[in-house]
């Protein structure tokens, strides 16, 4: 990293050299590490818009390109060619495997997948109807109750069983707290099966009855899972790293990241998205909720669409939208009335004038929740499924982040509220 260059900040009579850092790809970042000792200054960006947390060699975002690189490698191609346990070694190592490698990963996740029996119990305590979400917050947090043996973050062995155990465990914890609020047994996860498959397995299987795994869907899944692997340092990302940041085990930082990504502006946009499809209803109230879309006051979006970062197109929802193309043909599901108002949206916002000027596409999670309504999944299991997809970039970040040993993340703020004031008693207020 070159800090030949500098930035030049005056500050009344003062002048401060910033050192520019450059990337290997991307904007340069200007060091700021010591503007509060130097000029007695913070930097101010809420929702940090222009803010760099962190060095990172994960995943690269160019937004105007509308390009995603995993560790280099476009995602375009990996969603083509590789498979989501291929794309985990990938994130955890830096490299992609080789034959021996991939063979020796699959094996350490499938003899993780299952759960510690006594965790059977743990969800007994949540009410059928829970969220799937509420459920797995609790049980991924609770995981730091059930495995003492990896959770001390200065061994790096004991980080590497954590990852591995949440890599294998996540889509089991999910499967389970979908089975749970169907009223169903649990399905026990099946090793011969492929990462997807026993996902789609223990969803979907009962007892009483065998399910196929089909393959089409088996690589939708697949597909999904790989398309929301990481993204570099969004909200629920940045949110594994300030917990990890503490010292905390990594089955709380997960827990805290799964937390961060259940809200509507983020992973549960995939929910909040079918629900607005079913809302709409038709396709003639459509320019009804384009005109709420745009009028500010209403306070109403358009779920599925936007992006902070990609502000051209979203790379994930072009492959997303061609698997929905593929699973809705192998399903027989053109005449839905969800998907006729989702296609009618998405040719008017983007032949509109409000969406094209503020560069509003539809993103990942317009596509995904297409493509999980069709395949039977309730739209509280959308969420759930971008966490599975998604522990893989949060472990990854954590890891990155442990193994620079950095210091605690602790933002500064520019206070609003009163100065100092005395105490007035209660006789006289
Ligand atoms: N519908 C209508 N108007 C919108 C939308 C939308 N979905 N998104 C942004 N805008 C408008 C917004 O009102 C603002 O207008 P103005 O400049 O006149 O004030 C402008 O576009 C910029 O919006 P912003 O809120 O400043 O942009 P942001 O970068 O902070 O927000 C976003 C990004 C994703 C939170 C936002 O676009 C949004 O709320 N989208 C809907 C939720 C959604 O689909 N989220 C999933 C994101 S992809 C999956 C993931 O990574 O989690």
């Amino acid at each position: 990293m070159s800090t030949t260059k500098t930035a030049k900040l005056s500050l009344g009579d003062k002048t401060i050299d910033l050192p520019v850092l450059s990337p290997t790809v991307g904007p340069d970042v200007l060091d700021i590490t010591k503007l509060y000792a130097q000029a007695e200054v913070f930097t101010y960006d809420p929702g940090f818009t222009s803010t760099a947390a962190c060095d990172s060699a994960i995943t690269y975002i160019d937004g105007d390109k509308g390009e995603l690189l995993y560790r280099g490698y476009p995602i375009e191609q990996l969603a083509e060619k590789s498979t989501h346990t291929e794309v985990c070694y990938l994130l955890l190592y830096g490299e992609l495997p080789n034959k021996a490698q991939l063979a020796d990963f699959n094996a350490r996740i499938t003899r993780h997948t299952m759960v510690h029996e006594q965790m059977h119990y743990f969800y007994r305590g949540f009410r059928r109807d829970a969220h799937p979400m509420a459920t797995m917050v609790g049980v991924v947090g609770a995981m730091s109750a059930f495995y003492h043996d990896s959770l001390d973050i200065t061994d790096p062995w004991q980080r590497e069983v954590a990852s591995i155990r949440m890599i294998a465990k996540l889509p089991t914890i999910a499967a389970m707290a979908y089975k749970y609020s169907m009223g169903q047994p649990f399905v026990y996860p099946k090793n011969s099966l492929s990462y997807a498959g026993n996902f789609l397995n223990m969803c979907f299987a009962v007892p009483a009855e065998e399910y196929v795994v089909n393959p089409v869907l088996e690589r939708a899944m697949d597909r999904i899972m790989m398309l929301h692997a990481d993204h570099e340092q969004n909200a629920s990302t940045s949110t594994v790293r300030l917990a990890g940041s503490s010292g905390a085990n990594p089955f709380a930082c997960i827990a805290a990241g799964i937390a961060c990504l259940w809200g509507p502006a983020h992973g549960g946009a995939n929910q909040a998205c079918l629900e607005m499809l079913r809302e709409i209803g038709t396709v003639d109230r459509i320019p009804e909720y384009i005109a709420k879309a745009k009028d500010k006051n209403s306070g109403f979006r358009l779920m599925g669409f936007g992006h902070r970062v990609y502000k051209n197109f979203d790379p994930r929802a072009k492959v997303m939208k061609q698997t929905a193309d593929e699973v809705l043909e192998l399903l027989g599901v053109h005449n839905n009335p969800l998907l006729q108002v989702a296609k009618e949206l998405e040719r008017i916002a983007l032949s509109d004038e409000y969406f094209i000027t503020k560069k509003l596409y539809p993103n990942v999670d317009f596509y995904s929740g297409i493509i999980l309504e069709a395949m039977g999944f309730p739209t509280s299991m959308f969420t759930p499924i971008f966490a599975i997809s998604r522990t893989v970039g949060w472990i990854s970040q954590w890891k990155e982040m442990i193994a620079e040993n950095g210091k605690i993340g602790r933002p500064r703020q520019r206070y609003i509220g009163p100065a100092q004031r005395d105490y007035v008693d209660i006789r006289h207020r």
